[in-house]
């Protein structure tokens, strides 16, 4: 019984969605700032240790708008962040990592 609420617990937030709407034109700094900092850190190396260290991940800017846009295991969808905001956000969260910026250099 335990265990089915520990999953249920866990299972249900797989679902999650933010309806966090960015202002029109907002920089991926600010975007960040007050959508993913929370977790991940206003340096992106992850708040606490215990939510994903965006400093040290290897995917691509297409791979990365996916998951933003479609969220994760634990990590909620922001459906809402489209257009040229997600293009600003994710070229922001590219740029808080030596590998991440490294990839960019060489067009990955
Ligand atoms: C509720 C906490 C939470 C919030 C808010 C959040 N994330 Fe996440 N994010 C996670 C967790 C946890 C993971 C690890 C995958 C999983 O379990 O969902 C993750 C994974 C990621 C990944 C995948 C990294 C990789 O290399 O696999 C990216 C990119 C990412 N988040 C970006 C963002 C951005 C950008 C925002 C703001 C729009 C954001 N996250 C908001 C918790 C969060």
């Amino acid at each position: 019984m335990r265990i089915a609420l520990l999953l249920l617990a866990v299972f249900s937030t797989a679902c999650f969605a933010n309806d966090y709407q960015p202002r029109a034109g907002a920089n991926g700094a600010e975007i960040y700032a007050q959508a993913c900092a929370a977790c991940h850190g206003a340096d992106g190396s992850g708040k606490f240790s215990l939510f994903f260290d965006l400093t040290s991940s290897t995917l691509l800017t297409d791979e990365m708008k996916d998951v933003i846009q479609k969220g994760g295991f634990i990590m909620p969808s922001f459906a809402n962040i489209k257009g040229a905001e997600l293009d600003a956000l994710v070229t922001y969260v590219r740029s808080l990592g030596p590998l991440i910026a490294k990839a960019q250099q060489t067009g990955n």
